[in-house]
């Protein structure tokens, strides 16, 4: 079976573990802040991805939060980029609104992208060139909404920093409004299906991005970093995806924000 079919299979099964696993005892640890969280539930999904996968496809590599594929330093041959559970604060504290992500590539070029919102069933696909799903519905094409008309998605705790406020903050005010879901995976299915328009990142990892943005990318959504640039395969970087005319209405606000640029190569460390 190919790649993309056997990920969709593989996305749900891991879902019904996740499920099932979640209704057991669980353990909630720390990572790099008290507000950072992983669970037991986290490691053994990566652990049941990882797995899988490699039983299917031996030669594939794999790069997950959870630690796999920490040594990976090029982007050769197939990899697949997963985040077990996107939004563990809602996991833990919510038991919903969180997903599976993943993201495919040969030779470093998107060749699916997979977003499962598990606990609502939905499953948002996409196969580079063939089109956006959720379920088996094909998902519409960007439109051209305007700032001022849209609903943006932003992790507020982010950009609460000196250097991040002034940029951020005015395009807060130009929208309708401002989101904050927990899960940017999730996020990235909202802007495919149009419930919003934008998202805006200042700092995010392959496996929070890479699965969503094939998706968007289907569609016509664009996404880069704050500088307008690709977002990378390996390491971490600013996000902002939207439809192409809120992206560069976005994008203007970032371009002569001398201070938030010094310290987007600084946010390595936050
Ligand atoms: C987090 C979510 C959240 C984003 C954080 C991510 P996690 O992923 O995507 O929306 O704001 O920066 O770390 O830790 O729940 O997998
Ligand atoms: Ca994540
Ligand atoms: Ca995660």
């Amino acid at each position: 079976m190919e790649i993309y079919n056997f990920g969709k299979e593989l996305i749900v099964e891991a879902g019904k573990f996740i499920e099932t696993r979640m209704t057991q005892e669980f353990k909630v640890d720390r990572k790099s802040n008290p507000n950072d969280l992983v669970t037991d539930v986290d490691k053994e999904t990566e652990q049941f991805l990882y797995t899988k996968i490699l039983e299917r496809f031996p030669e594939h590599r794999i790069i997950g939060e959870e630690g796999h594929g920490e040594n990976i330093n090029d982007t050769k041959g197939v990899i697949w980029i997963v985040d077990p559970i996107d939004g563990t604060l809602n996991f833990v504290h919510q038991g919903e609104n969180f997903a599976i992500s993943i993201g495919v590539f040969i030779d470093g070029e998107p060749h699916c992208g997979l977003v499962y919102d598990c606990m609502k069933r939905d499953l948002y696909h996409a196969k580079y060139g063939n089109g956006a799903f959720l379920n088996d519905q094909a998902l519409k094409p960007a439109e051209n909404v305007p700032l001022n008309q849209s609903l943006i998605a932003i992790n507020p705790k982010r950009i609460l920093a000196e250097e991040t406020r002034s940029s951020f903050f005015e395009i807060m005010a130009k929208s309708r409004s401002v989101r904050s879901y927990g899960s940017a995976a999730l996020e990235f299915a909202m802007l495919a299906r149009g419930q919003i328009s934008a998202l805006l990142f200042f700092k995010l990892y392959p496996w929070d991005y890479t699965g969503g943005a094939i998706i968007t990318d289907e569609l016509g959504y664009k996404t880069t970093d704050i500088f307008g640039e690709q977002l990378p395969l390996l390491g971490s970087t600013s996000v902002i995806s939207g439809n192409p005319k809120i992206h560069s209405e976005i994008l203007e606000h970032f371009t002569d924000d001398k201070m938030l640029h010094d310290f987007h190569d600084k946010f390595h460390d936050l």
